[in-house]
């Protein structure tokens, strides 16, 4: 049977540009984790906002749901269909506008990766605040879209903190833009800020104008090996008052392990040890000395390696980043199905015990648990190999008990909107629902995301 909204996509974008058949549409269909997938319509890649808003419009006209998908990096469903949706992809939507330096802006399309951002600030001499191991292939739009953390959090912020401004596309096909990036304007709703972090629930991102940072004219890494996750505290504490600090991660030695064998990586420091912390610190000036005298003579601290050159930070940066890969290929080597990934927060006085906690719950359910994360902001990534829903129901009790968040950074998608109201209340999701009611009331916005049923 023909369908009319196709023929009316390939009549806006082009034929080339709807993909209908089952292998073109697969790498759309399945999120990075693998646990999350389902049949689309078709996907659609318009190459501009008037694209992406007839797109809209043609689609709502026709009653059919969209998924909005950046690079599809995603952890917690959210850009993928569930139910036969049309996935809109914005990778076409690539253009970066030139760096105002005076200002320290620039404006991104929303198919903008994150690494390409890097590059057009660094060649204008400065930098853009969030950066994470995805960085080639995570987009502009999908970043803004989860409000994605990343490692810099410590010192620039969330992507919230980043974003001046947004051009975005409403349910009905009306595009709102709001670029101009004045610091200072107080005129109303902040729909940049609602829109941070609304998962393609809203409206879909189609540029946004970005804060840049000065460029860092030196950088120091530190890698330390310590004996638990209190020693890390430790460290942590002696290094938050440095104005340079700019990453402070952490890991363990079973994580160590897994990137290892994954990667071939020789050991990091010369003994073994429980758990390690990796400390960023940048600046105009020097900043080693300043790293050094502030972890001098620190009890917690075993051994350290120490890089300034930008090859050997990379190498002791591998060490944390290659943790996604390595437990995602421990679990498809161990067969015991899909991995679970919970990404939460708790309040850093609280972290010690929830650490145990969660270790103790895995053992119990007789679940292989890796955990790693962001602990300047005591970001926990919690992936269970060997997992299952009562597990994660009972681990992300553990973090409302505590309260914590149970998405910090990679957004709550599909995988965590049953326990959303774990920790945002009645009123404030109903609050929440009125503002999704209001700006897509036939709901056609990425249906089961953040809310479930
Ligand atoms: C990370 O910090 O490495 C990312 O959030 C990805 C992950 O949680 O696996
Ligand atoms: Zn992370």
């Amino acid at each position: 049977m023909a369908d009319s909204l196709l023929t009316e996509l390939a009549r806006i974008v082009g034929a080339d540009h709807v993909l209908t058949d089952a292998g073109s549409r697969a790498s759309y269909e399945t999120d990075w984790t693998g646990r999350f997938s389902g049949q689309a319509r078709c996907v659609v890649r318009p190459a501009d906002t008037t694209g992406v808003s007839r797109v809209v419009a043609a689609s709502a006209a026709a009653g059919a749901c969209l998924v909005p998908q950046g690079g599809n990096t995603g952890l917690v469903g959210a850009s993928v269909p569930r139910a036969g949706e049309v996935v809109l992809s914005l990778t076409r939507l690539d253009g970066l506008e030139p760096v105002d330096t005076a200002a320290a802006q620039v404006t991104a399309g929303a198919g903008v990766t994150l690494a390409a951002l890097h590059a057009h600030a660094e060649a204008a001499g400065l930098s853009y605040g969030v950066d994470f191991a995805a960085r080639d292939s995570a987009t502009v739009g999908g970043s803004v879209a989860t409000n994605a953390g990343g490692l810099h959090v410590v010192r620039y912020g969330d992507t919230r903190a980043q974003v001046l401004g947004v051009e975005a596309v409403l349910a009905d096909g009306r595009v709102v833009r709001r670029l101009g990036g004045l610091p200072k304007d107080s005129t109303g709703y902040d729909l940049p800020g609602l829109l941070t972090g609304s998962e393609g629930t809203l409206a879909v991102v189609t540029r946004a104008r970005l804060r840049l940072r000065p460029l860092p004219r030196h950088r120091v890494v530190a890698l330390l090996g310590v004996g638990s996750t209190h020693a890390a505290l430790d460290v942590l504490a002696a290094v938050r008052g440095l104005p340079s600090l700019s990453a402070v991660e952490w890991f363990h030695d079973d994580g160590l392990r897994l990137v290892r064998q994954h990667s071939g990586l020789p050991a990091p420091l010369p003994a073994e040890h429980p758990t390690y912390v990796l400390v960023e610190c940048e600046g105009q000036e020097p900043v080693t000395e300043t790293l050094a005298g502030a972890l001098d003579g620190l009890a917690a601290v075993g051994d350290v390696a120490v890089a300034e050159d930008r090859r050997e930070r990379a190498a002791l940066w591998a060490y944390r980043e290659r943790h996604t890969e390595a437990v995602a290929a421990e679990s498809a080597a161990s067969g015991g199905g899909p991995l679970h990934k919970l990404d939460v927060a708790v309040p850093l006085a609280a972290l010690g015990d929830f650490e145990a906690a969660v270790r103790r719950r895995c053992a119990d359910a007789g679940a292989q648990v890796v955990l790693f994360g962001h602990l300047a902001e005591g970001n926990v990534h919690v992936n269970v190999l060997g997992g299952n829903d009562d597990l994660d129901h009972a681990l992300l009790l553990e973090v409302a008990e505590r309260g914590g968040t149970i998405s910090a950074e990679h957004g709550v998608g599909v995988a965590k909107a049953a326990w959303l109201p774990l920790v945002r209340d009645a009123t404030d999701r109903a609050a929440m629902l009125a503002i999704k009611r209001s700006l897509d009331p036939r709901g056609l916005l990425n249906p089961g995301v953040l809310f479930a049923g």
